[in-house]
């Protein structure tokens, strides 16, 4: 990890201004905030570590912990939810063991929602990945995580 945040730091000078894009570039390298870097980056802009963490909680786009392997992402935008979009969260949920903004022990599976992905007419739809995932019901998706474990 060490290396991976020198290679950051050495595109900024040490200004507090710069905090936010290189929380940025350490996310993007991470896939999340490590607790331990955001110490350095501290260090580095010259501010106290409570600051740093305050910041980076406020804004949404930062995640405190790592992402799995596979990202889901139910859609819970109106068409979505009136076509059964609850139950399908509910299934991964059972299926997966965790709660939506979880990510699964192993690091295979995070699991989150959207407002609306951009397929209404395919309510309701899940991402995997990059993948559309189309007219979803709980017992499909049951049906696919009996087809992954039998792989
Ligand atoms: S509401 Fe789900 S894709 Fe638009």
């Amino acid at each position: 990890m060490e290396d991976n945040l020198d290679a950051i730091l050495s595109n900024y000078e040490r200004d507090s201004f710069d905090l936010i894009p290189i929380l940025q570039e350490v996310q993007q390298k991470f896939g999340y905030l490590p607790e331990s870097e955001m110490r350095k980056v501290a260090k580095f802009v010259g501010l106290p570590d409570s600051r740093v963490y305050a910041v980076a909680t406020f804004y949404e786009q930062f995640r405190f912990t790592p992402m799995g392997k596979n990202v889901i992402t139910v859609c819970r935008g109106t068409a979505c939810h009136v076509r059964g979009a609850k139950q399908v969260l509910e299934e991964y949920e059972e299926q997966l063991n965790i709660k939506e903004g979880e990510t699964t022990d192993d690091l295979e599976y995070t699991l989150g929602t959207a407002a609306c992905i951009g397929c209404c007419a395919l309510a309701p739809c899940v991402m995997v990945n990059d993948e559309v995932e189309a007219k979803l019901t709980p017992n499909k998706v049951a049906q696919s995580f009996k087809k992954e474990k039998a792989k």
